[in-house]
């Protein structure tokens, strides 16, 4: 069975009879010890609003202690050899199978994800830790022949790569398991050192898996897993003892980190108002299915939800006709019913923010075709139609149930408007014309063009990010460990026989 995030769910999903429950109070991980000091991080059910559990918050001193263990870690890091770090990788996968339900379930209180969307999340996460799993006895290097004059004649290079050394991730919200395996993972697989800062609302996932990889052979001080209060974690950015910086999470605080982020490495993987095309000849009903995955999956909390959906006018009345009808029929409400399709977003301010937006484009001259009504942090799925560009609607990243029709007539026009965006992650083509589809592909400015699907639509072993202010560099394990190791040359000179 395929769930809706593309995974194969029932393929490791264990079956519990019994409701699980978060623990009464989770402990950070302390160069790979589970600590518990200071449990006083209120974790909220997002849906009920009630204090499901508690965690223990690391302070500045905690922080930097974190920091000179993974720069002891370094060393036993890199010599850690590559099958022993496949073996920790795929000690994950198998805990994470045993432990799959429990992983939902925490992600349904903590985040308010819709149990079905938790479930695809924990398969995700398996999935990242089998790529990296996988990954981790393949980097290679290259041999170069440098023989390209006479004076360099007998001369041979040859490259490997090495780990960069200490890494300092923070990880999100909306994706508290999945994104920061995309970090966890690949450094392990690259043999680096690393301290995280998950997100504070929402950082059992990433504390789960700091459970599991204390349960392996890894160098001590190989990792830290730290809750903290914002205040407290400006190390994570200034640190020059970090050697990279890798931050998900919103435009506004990720290019403020990058200022401030001195010589490390940086990667940002920001957010996005990603656009879908729907040209003429689509079958409407796979698109249609498609969008309202795309649009509304997990409240439309990903970076690449469709935001802006742009159809052929040839199609344009039945694609709005069939979206409404599907989105009026979306199960809003508690996120434990298997069948709610729309939980809550992640707190009431958020819901807020972009209920206020709704009203800004209706207000501005846009039409609300349906939803438009928040309670509390329960945003209804909302489509807007022909909304001025510049509203923020528009042209912000919504993050939440919300997307904007609007017809088009000319498929070069239509690109041009989806590149009008200060944007540029994710965008997807339906359209039967190749010729089109290459159009697309060489002249929107994206990190990644999916034709016939939604941009919402992600496999965890291709390489993902942003241009523009969605972000700086790639991840998507193969190119997470690029970024995690530097190439070190060799060169070798032979003498003249
Ligand atoms: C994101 O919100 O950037 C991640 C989307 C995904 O992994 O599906």
């Amino acid at each position: 069975m395929t769930d809706r995030a593309g995974s194969d769910v029932d393929a490791h999903r264990e079956y519990h009879q019994e409701p699980l429950m978060l623990q009464k109070a989770y402990p950070y991980y302390l160069a790979n010890e589970a600590i518990y000091a200071n449990t006083e991080l209120d974790v909220t059910d997002k849906y009920s609003g009630e204090v499901a559990t508690q965690v223990a918050m690391a302070d500045a001193k905690v922080i930097d202690s974190a920091i000179d263990w993974a720069l002891l870690a370094e060393k036993p890091m890199a010599a850690f050899p590559p099958y022993k770090r496949q073996q920790v990788l795929d000690h994950c996968v198998q805990r994470f199978q045993t432990r799959f339900e429990e992983l939902a379930v925490a992600l349904c209180i903590e985040a308010g994800k819709p149990i079905h969307d938790s479930r695809g999340e924990v398969s995700r996460l398996i999935d990242t830790f089998r790529v990296a799993a996988e990954e981790a006895v393949r980097i290679d290097g290259e041999i170069i022949n440098l023989e390209i004059s006479k004076r360099s004649a007998g001369y041979r290079g040859f490259v490997k790569r090495v780990p960069v050394g200490a890494c300092s991730f923070i990880s999100p919200f909306n994706f508290p398991l999945n994104l920061a395996a995309h970090k966890v993972a690949p450094a392990i697989a690259a043999g680096c050192p690393f301290v995280l800062k998950p997100a504070s609302r929402t950082p059992i996932g990433a504390l789960i898996i700091a459970e599991v990889l204390a349960e392996t052979d890894l160098p001590k001080g190989a990792f830290s897993v730290l809750p903290c209060h914002r205040e407290g974690a400006d190390l994570f950015t200034v640190d020059d003892r970090f050697k990279l910086l890798s931050f998900t999470g919103s435009p506004a605080v990720g290019w403020d980190l990058k200022a401030r982020a001195g010589r490390k490495k940086v990667v940002l993987e920001l957010g996005g108002n990603a656009a879908c095309v729907i040209d003429r000849d689509t079958d409407l009903e796979d698109a249609v299915e498609r969008l309202i995955f795309g649009a509304f999956y997990q409240s439309g909390q990903s970076c690449i939800g469709v935001q802006r959906i742009y159809g052929h006018s040839s199609l344009y009345e039945d694609l709005k006709a069939r979206l409404l009808e599907r989105t009026k029929k979306l199960k809003k409400g508690d996120p434990k019913n298997e069948h709610t399709f729309i939980g809550p977003m992640i707190s009431e301010g958020e819901a807020t923010r972009l209920h206020n937006w709704v009203k800004e484009g209706v207000e501005q001259g846009g039409t609300l075709l349906c939803g438009g009504n928040r309670d509390g942090a329960m945003l209804e799925p909302t489509l807007l139609e022909n909304v001025p560009s510049d509203c923020n609607v528009v042209q912000q990243e919504a993050f939440g149930p919300v997307a904007i029709l609007e017809p088009f007539d000319d498929f070069d026009e239509v690109l041009k408007k989806v590149n009008d965006s200060a944007f540029g992650l994710q965008a997807g083509i339906f359209t039967r014309d190749l010729y089109r589809a290459q159009k697309a592909w060489d002249t929107l400015e994206v990190g990644g063009v999916v034709i016939g699907d939604v941009p919402s639509w992600r496999v965890d072993n291709m390489p993902y990010g942003g241009v523009k202010d969605s972000g700086l560099g790639r991840e998507g394990v193969r190119w997470a460990i690029k970024d995690m190791t530097e190439e070190r040359l060799m060169v070798v000179r032979s003498l003249p026989a």
